[in-house]
């Protein structure tokens, strides 16, 4: 439980709190959830905090919204060390660390242009291997392309 001293933005009503983001991630994390701040709900975004377990630390924390498999499975990408905690009526009662699955289907493009998964016809669904976590690297199951932290950034438009 955090002191009031160490508290940087108040607590939400309900809504989500993506807590131990790496440090520069949070903004890359509002990308890929696909949010811009104008969807009307509110939006906190803390960076370089004091982390007991990472140093420094990013958090997110979004009101009124929660986050779906995929969703999670993006932010477990770019942030392996986040843990998730649902809010409501301003209590934590559900607290979870994110996992990176094996597959990822249908949530990143292939970067080879000539990859079937970019075909204009018959486009097929992507779907990437993951090689390793940490750091991460993710190979495409049609072509071979091997993906890393950078591709996913350049997808999101942060590079
Ligand atoms: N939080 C919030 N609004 C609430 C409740 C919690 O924004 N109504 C935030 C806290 O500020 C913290 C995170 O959600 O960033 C997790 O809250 P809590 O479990 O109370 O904090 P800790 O015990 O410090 O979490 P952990 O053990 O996961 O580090
Ligand atoms: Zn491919």
């Amino acid at each position: 439980m955090s002191s009031k001293r160490e508290l940087i933005i108040s607590k939400i009503r309900d809504g989500v709190v993506i807590d131990h983001i790496p440090t520069g991630r949070a903004l890359l994390v509002l990308r890929l959830l696909g949010i811009s701040g104008r969807e009307g709900f509110r939006v906190a975004l803390v960076m370089n905090v004091e982390s007991r377990k990472l140093g420094t630390k990013d958090i997110v924390k979004i009101e009124g919204r929660e986050l779906t498999k995929d969703e999670l499975n993006l932010v477990a990408l770019v942030a392996p060390t986040a843990t998730v905690n649902i809010i409501r009526d301003y209590e934590v009662v559900s607290k979870f660390k994110v996992a990176i699955p094996d597959v990822i289907e249908g949530l990143l493009k292939c970067k080879n242009p000539r990859c079937i998964t970019n075909q204009q016809r018959e486009p097929v669904r992507s779907r990437f291997r993951v090689l390793s976590r940490e750091p991460l690297k993710l190979v495409c199951d049609y072509c071979g392309t091997i993906h890393e932290l950078n591709d996913i950034e350049r997808y999101f438009g942060l590079t």
